[in-house]
């Protein structure tokens, strides 16, 4: 059997031979042949069992904002199962404390007091975070804040810059701390952005258009975030959840038969889990979205296919 290339080292290159296996075949006049029938076993089955990851995070360093509430405990709590290092960003320690004791991971996830509404209390939590991790991989901006439903022209300033400084420029005030550090290291990132159906489309009898317009800013910001800094291999996305069940909307679901009626307005019929929301963020936030960037996935039981 006539040979172009040297077969040692091609089967260097597929999986290293047994020990001892080529010392066996010398003078043998079969090495070509049975080098070439072991590459050829060794290729099938790396092949047939390559083994699957359900999601590349294990090592990474992540930030989630808002870890203390429905979507961020969730977020948190995946990523920490996926072996991601969080550090959970939120006003109230005591919410993020209550997550730690619950997640019972306390090695891997960081408590961080801070307002992202203000910007030295960021720059302290990005600090934090790399004196304690040393890198940032991920950002989850998910802090956010929904106000009373209110008719637009009743609202007041009291009622909507607390909409925009939180959604919106808390939103602002971390991608931006967080960007140079992704940009030196040279190594990429992932940006996931929570937005809401509310800033793809306004929603009869649902006055809640100060808090869409901020999301809808949300989604704008995560497109051209991805396209400024694509060069950089620095991905952003979006999540738009429709209604979650967490604690920013528990007000709305006391009511029995409201939520019936919820439910069923559903193409899956019920809303979604804090989890439904996770599962798409981690995705989202993995090397199995490398090529994913300045998209818009919306998590909505349906509902957005049938408006
Ligand atoms: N639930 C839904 O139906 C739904 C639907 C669409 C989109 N969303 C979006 O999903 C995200 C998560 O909402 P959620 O349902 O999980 O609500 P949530 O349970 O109320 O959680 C929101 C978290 O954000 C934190 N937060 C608020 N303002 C902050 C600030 N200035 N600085 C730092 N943290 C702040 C709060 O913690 P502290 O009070 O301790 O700071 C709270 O834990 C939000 O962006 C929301 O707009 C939710």
């Amino acid at each position: 059997m006539q040979f172009d290339y040297d077969v040692t080292e091609i089967s260097v290159s597929t999986r290293p031979l047994p020990k001892n296996f080529e010392k066996h075949l010398e003078g043998t006049g079969i090495k070509a042949r049975l080098l070439s029938i072991y590459m050829f076993i060794t290729e099938y089955f790396k092949k047939s069992i390559r083994p699957l990851r359900v999601m590349s995070l294990k090592g990474k360093v992540a930030i989630v904002t808002g870890a203390g509430g429905g979507v961020g405990r969730a977020t948190t709590e995946r990523l920490a199962a996926e072996g991601t290092k969080v550090v959970m960003v939120g006003r109230e320690r005591k919410k993020l404390m209550k997550v730690i004791s619950e997640v019972n991971d306390s090695k891997n996830l960081l408590p961080v007091s801070a307002d992202v509404t203000k910007e030295a209390e960021v720059l302290n939590a990005i600090e934090q975070a790399i004196s304690a991790f040393d890198r940032i991989d991920i950002l989850v901006n998910n802090a956010g804040v929904l106000n009373e439903a209110t008719p637009f022209h009743l609202m007041t300033d009291d009622q909507w810059l607390p909409l925009i400084n939180t959604n919106l420029i808390g939103t602002f005030r971390t991608t931006k701390a967080v960007l140079p550090i992704m940009m030196e290291r040279n190594d990429g990132g992932s940006i996931v952005n929570i937005s809401s159906i509310l800033g793809i489309r306004a929603i009869p009898k649902v006055p809640f258009s100060v808090y869409g317009v901020t999301k809808a800013g949300v989604i704008m910001f995560t497109k051209s975030i991805a396209v400024e800094y694509g060069q950089y291999n620095i991905r952003c996305n979006c999540v738009a959840p429709s209604t979650i069940r967490s604690p920013i909307i528990e007000p709305y679901l006391q009511d029995e038969n409201a939520k019936m009626v919820l439910e069923s307005s559903f193409p899956l019929r019920r809303i979604g889990d804090p989890e439904d929301i996770s599962g798409a963020v981690c995705y989202l936030c993995s090397d199995d979205a490398k090529w994913i960037t300045g998209t818009i996935l919306t998590v909505d039981g349906g509902i957005t296919a049938k408006q």
